[in-house]
């Protein structure tokens, strides 16, 4: 049976292959996309989520637009990855799909309210619509089936020498999730940095020959572009679809249960996630922390999710 699922992204080269990835994989029933200022001001992210979903004929899951920028910090657009628009690269068509008018924490009540079963939530931006979610609909946090979250690491960061993005760009955001109530996935960069965008990938996507591949080839190429520029990386990572993957196929993704924190007032650190896979600090266990990825297996699932997409 399919699993229901709500993606909150904040699209951003590597949520649009989430976005395609959870649309094209039998194991995944994507119910609704929610946007969130992250990569880009909201106006871009749920812009950007609207051409990719018609560009790969998803046309029947509602977007609806979240919160524009953090809980209690100023947006800071990561342009010097995902460009102005957050969707740098290739001439963005006019999208064929609408926005829904509803708020994004609104659209996670109403498709909780009338799901069945349990819904898993993929958040692939900062978890800043996630956690007003938690605070304002807390009596819908027993249909959440787990939240998955591309964010945080095991090690070093991406935006300061401790902090990945998704985390440092709302921390408070990460911390209310964390201790929200439902089970807790995190995929951080300690895993992500494993499925790189190399040639050989680039080719695969390609070679699905539709319209969403050859835009996606488009995109794959900034992306590389602007990772080598930034991180000195020339084969960027595709981090996002990693939480999809993990939904549509568990065993992909080796994890463990282990104590996770997030750093709010740390002068350097703010944003650093601390997994505390030693256990040293004895605090409760509240998360389960990618350790390990079947990267071969990732990749054919992305291909084979992109071949059944328009
Ligand atoms: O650090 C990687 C994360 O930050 C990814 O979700 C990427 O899209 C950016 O949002
Ligand atoms: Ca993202």
């Amino acid at each position: 049976m399919p699993i229901p699922v709500i993606l909150d992204c904040d699209p951003g080269h590597d949520d649009v292959f989430a976005i395609w990835l959870a649309a094209g994989h039998p194991e995944i029933d994507l119910r609704a996309i929610t946007t969130v200022g992250g990569n880009g001001r909201l106006s871009h992210t749920t812009y950007n989520a609207r051409v990719v979903a018609g560009l790969a004929g998803v046309t029947k899951v509602p977007i609806a637009a979240g919160a524009p920028g953090p809980l209690m910090r100023a947006l800071s657009p990561a342009e010097w990855i995902h460009g102005g628009n957050a969707l740098g690269g290739p001439e963005l068509p006019v999208p064929e799909v609408e926005a829904d008018p509803r708020p994004a924490i609104e659209l996670i009540r109403d498709t909780l309210d009338a799901a069945a079963e349990d819904v898993t939530i993929v958040a692939t931006g900062p978890l800043t619509n996630i956690a007003m979610f938690a605070r304002i609909y807390p009596d819908r946090l027993s249909k959440v089936r787990e939240i998955v979250w591309m964010g945080g690491s095991t090690g070093r960061g991406n935006v300061t020498p401790y902090a990945e993005f998704n985390a440092w760009c709302d921390p408070e955001a990460a911390a209310i999730v964390l201790e929200s109530g439902p089970p807790f996935t995190m995929i951080g960069l300690n895993v992500t940095h494993q499925a790189l965008v190399t040639r050989e990938v680039i080719a695969r996507i390609g070679a699905v020959g539709t319209r969403a591949a050859a835009f996606g080839v488009e995109l794959l190429s900034f992306y590389n572009s602007t990772y080598e520029t930034d991180q000195g990386m020339p084969e960027a990572p595709l981090h996002d679809p990693i939480a999809v993957a993990l939904v549509a196929e568990p065993t992909l993704v080796t994890t463990v249960r282990t104590r996770v924190d997030v750093e709010l007032d740390g002068t350097e650190t703010a944003g650093a996630t601390s997994v505390d896979l030693l256990g040293k600090l004895k605090r409760e266990p509240n998360a389960r922390v990618a350790t390990g990825l079947d990267v071969p297996r990732f990749w054919e699932l992305l291909e084979q999710a992109m071949r059944s997409l328009a």
